[in-house]
């Protein structure tokens, strides 16, 4: 095939389903190469499903492991399907350990190219995993796809050759706007949970939220707080490392929120666009509600979406209860009429135009 794509996670699936479908439509030869990294059902399947991708032509089933273990044992598995598929370009999105290995395996394999799509972003946090996969995937890239003026400055500002940089906008913009009216005619959610009137979102997953017993009950407890002061419903659709947390650790989740699976996108996308206010330390929900012109509160210390807190869609409080419901109360007034940063939902069309695969 001319293009393999890899992808592991379900931000990666959602975010790359565009490219796959302008793929489709200029009749581009392309490979799906999923390296496992998730593989239960909601956090992978489901969105093949609902997005109505072809099913992977490898899965590399790596799963879940150490920092280390998971990323070699991907290096390892990709290289081997790369050396025999020999694709001229392999395409990752975003900042997960199997963006890291993909381009490591890839950029080492004569007559591969590599193109890194959400190139630029920068949390300036050297603690976490995903700030360490994003610059090394950047650095290693032949192609770099950044989403916005701001992600490019970046990149050039650490010495990469312009000529390899086309600013694309990001592809969940595309998401959205395919998937958004789709979702509002399908979705069930809000009469199924009974949150028909106001109410609250919230995700946590992050590892440096989560893994800390500390943070996360002062998050939980935080977004308790402002929800009591909103009189706001919350319901949390929960990933399955903050709900193993929350067992391993005993932690009591305040009677305001209300765990629940793992929606799916059509389902998730209907919640993120009709809550009053969403609260989350998720990179795509930064996103997404902004461009949903839905209020959200970041529990976290830092952003690589500082575009969002620019046009001010997004604050970013920490995870200090005090803080967290000080947030809720100056978001909760802001006027939802906000320009969206990350383009106009053809970032696909303009990474493959980059790339010069001729449309149809
Ligand atoms: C990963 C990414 C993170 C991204 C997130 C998207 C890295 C370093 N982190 O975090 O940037 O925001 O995906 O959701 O790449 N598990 C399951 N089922 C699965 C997958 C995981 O139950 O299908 C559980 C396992 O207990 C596992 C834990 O979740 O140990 C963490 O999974 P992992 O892939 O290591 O990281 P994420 O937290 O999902
Ligand atoms: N998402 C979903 N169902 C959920 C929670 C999130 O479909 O219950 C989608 C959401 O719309 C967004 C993506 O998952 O597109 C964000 O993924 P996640 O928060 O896991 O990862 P991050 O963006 O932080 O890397």
């Amino acid at each position: 095939s001319d293009l393999s794509f890899i992808l592991g996670t379900r931000p990666e699936i959602i975010k790359l389903s565009p490219v796959i479908r302008a793929c489709q439509q200029r009749d581009v030869p392309f490979s799906l190469i999923h390296t496992g990294q998730h593989y239960s059902d909601e956090l992978d399947s489901v969105f093949f499903e609902q997005l109505e991708l072809p099913a992977p032509e490898y899965n590399l089933s790596v799963g879940s492991g150490s920092q280390g273990k998971q990323t070699g044992e991907m290096i390892v598995e990709i290289e081997s399907v790369l050396e025999e598929e020999q694709p001229d370009v392999v395409l990752v999105q975003g900042d997960t350990n199997s963006v890291l290995a993909g381009t490591i395996a890839a950029t080492k394999i004569e007559g591969i190219e590599v193109g890194h799509v959400e190139a630029g972003l920068r949390s300036f946090d050297r603690e976490m995993p995903e700030e360490i996969n994003r610059r090394l995937a950047d650095h290693s890239a032949d192609y770099l796809f950044p989403p916005t003026e701001t992600s490019r400055q970046q990149l050039l500002s650490e010495g990469l050759p312009d000529d390899w940089i086309t600013v694309t906008g990001n592809t969940i913009v595309d998401a959205v706007m395919q998937n958004a009216e789709i979702a509002h005619e399908q979705s069930c959610v809000l009469s199924e949970l009974g949150v028909e009137e106001e109410f609250g979102l919230l995700t946590a997953h992050r590892a440096e939220n989560v893994d800390n017993r500390d943070r996360f009950i002062s998050l939980l407890e935080g977004v308790a707080k402002a929800a009591r002061e909103q009189e706001l419903p919350v319901v949390y659709p929960i990933h399955p490392r903050a709900k193993k947390r929350i067992a391993e650790f005993d932690i009591d989740v305040p009677e305001a929120i209300r765990i629940m699976e793992p929606q799916d996108f059509l389902d998730f996308l209907v919640l993120e666009d009709e809550a009053t206010i969403v609260f989350t330390d998720s990179g795509g929900v930064q996103e997404e509600t902004c461009i949903l012109q839905t209020p959200c509160v970041t529990l976290r210390d830092n952003t690589e979406r500082p575009e969002t807190v620019e046009v001010d869609a997004n604050r970013i409080v920490g995870v200090e209860p005090d803080d967290i419901a000080e947030g809720t109360r100056e978001m909760i007034t802001v006027e939802s009429e906000w320009e969206n940063p990350f383009g106009d939902g053809t970032s696909a069309e303009q990474i493959l135009d980059a790339l010069e695969y001729d449309r149809e």
